[in-house]
């Protein structure tokens, strides 16, 4: 097989999220989230699991940290959780949060461990939802003051910044299909969200750069979306809404280009545009340094009359059809197809060039036994099927970049098994398998196999 390098300087590392390892969800002063109340409510999240005790990880940081080092990472994405800085949301700032995660940081640049920071990883402060959430415009300006309130604590070490991971899924799937936390289900407060997650992002981005951040950004999950038929005009079209939705109403705001005008007139026949105003899309368009992509699966869409659409994707309904996927998948239920990342990689690099990409999450769920669930075993996770899919997905980065695409990073998704939204703990990414009873960590194969990957610093 082939050697491949990747460039110098490349950052390796593996990312996480607070409500997904944390636990501690009621201590040193932490207000409840919309993941508290969310995963409380019956039916929402898979036998009724919450992040309550995760990964036990605000008592384990210490360890989970000394393991990453054993694991070679250079770079541990990880997120602030807003409802343990400001317990509601605004106002006065909770020193005990902050504590925590100025011990984090310590913790991890005393291993050599470069820290990077997402503000926002879904876990909104309950009194914010309870007065509208990510539908209120407050929302975004009460973001940008916690924003700046954490970089006051930790802005003297660490270098990387995100504003928001994913708005896609806060939007769509917190208020569009109600999947996610807060659970709404109206098209109308899927946009709202979508314009004042932006509006967020935007006001925190002015705020930290006045500051002096160094490296900022955002993370989107940009979608690689293909048509049924590469011939077919009503597959275009398809596709064209569906890019429309997922990636160009984020990407042509954030890059100064403000809302495609086909997308501002679906949106418009759902809602009325009236929380645009004249302004935000020149806050939104704050200059950044990195766009982080997070990829796992590609989509594949014909344009359909009657066709089902996709129920995070208002206005599909009845013209668009998603196309099931096909196999091989991951146990989500997600189609591998590493070329998905190649593609979305230079689409971007293409349409929006000069912003350096770095992929901030990529990796698979799949059935993983160890410890107390797997008695009999050897203590070792051999996990063929995830070091298959991370091998091919590096393949596909280093692809984009020999085709010229600036890709400045890669980090796996995810260090531990951990609480998989509204799939709970039965789906495990981790590249180190957790014992949920007795909270002991095992690297599995694929976490020897990244650190050699990351050690030559190729495949
Ligand atoms: C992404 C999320 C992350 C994790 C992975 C599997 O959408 O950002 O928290 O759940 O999917």
């Amino acid at each position: 097989m082939s050697e491949l390098r990747f460039p110098e300087n490349f950052v390796w590392g593996a990312a996480t999220a607070a409500y997904q390892i944390e636990g501690a969800t009621q201590e040193d002063g932490r207000g409840p989230s919309i993941w508290d109340t969310f995963s409380r409510t019956p039916g929402k999240v898979f036998q009724g699991h919450t992040g309550d005790v995760a990964c036990d990880h605000y008592h384990r940081y210490a360890d989970d940290v000394a393991m990453m080092a054993e694991l070679g990472l250079r770079t541990y994405r990880f997120s602030v959780a807003w409802p343990r800085i400001q317990p509601d949301g605004t106002g006065p700032v909770n020193p005990r949060g902050l504590d925590f995660y100025d011990r984090l940081v310590d913790t991890l640049l005393g291993r050599g461990i470069d820290p990077f920071v997402t503000l926002y990883h879904w876990d909104l402060p309950q009194t914010l939802q309870d007065r509208g959430g990510w539908t209120s415009r407050e929302t975004a300006e009460h973001f940008a003051d916690y924003a700046v309130a954490v970089l006051g604590r930790l802005g003297d070490r660490v270098r990387t910044w995100t504003t928001l991971n994913e708005p896609w899924c806060s939007a769509y799937l917190g208020y569009g299909n109600g999947v996610h936390a807060p659970g709404e289900r109206d098209a109308g407060a899927a946009f709202r969200a979508v314009h004042h997650l932006l509006l967020g992002h935007g006001l925190a981005t002015r705020a930290l750069r006045a500051a002096g951040v160094a490296t900022l950004g955002l993370t989107l999950n940009p979608a690689d979306v293909q048509p049924a038929d590469a011939d077919s005009e009503a597959d275009a079209a398809a596709v064209r809404l569906v890019d429309g939705l997922h990636n160009r109403i984020f990407l042509d705001p954030l890059t100064g280009a403000g809302y495609p005008e086909d997308v501002l007139e679906h949106v418009a026949r759902h809602v009325e545009p009236t929380f645009l105003r004249d302004g935000d899309e020149k806050i939104i368009a704050a200059p950044i340094d990195l766009l982080g992509v997070n990829y796992y699966s590609p989509a594949y869409v014909a344009g359909r009359s009657g066709g089902a659409g996709g129920s995070a994707y208002p206005g599909t309904e009845g013209v668009v059809e998603f196309l099931p996927p096909v196999g091989p998948l991951t146990e989500m239920g997600w189609m591998i197809e590493p070329a998905g990342l190649t593609r979305l990689l230079e689409r971007i690099g293409a349409d929006y060039p000069g912003l350096p990409l770095m992929i901030t999450e990529n990796g698979g769920a799949f059935p993983d036994k160890a410890g107390a669930e797997d008695p009999d075993g050897t203590g070792r996770v051999a996990d063929t099927d995830r070091v298959a899919y991370l091998d091919g997905h590096l393949r596909a980065v280093h692809r984009a970049i020999a085709r010229g695409v600036d890709v400045r990073g890669y980090l796996v998704w995810s260090l531990l098994d951990n609480f998989e939204w509204a799939e709970g703990y039965r789906k495990r990414f981790g590249i180190v398998h957790v014992d949920y009873l007795t909270q002991r960590r095992t690297p599995k194969e694929s976490a020897r196999w990244y650190r050699e990957v990351i050690s030559r610093n190729g495949l």
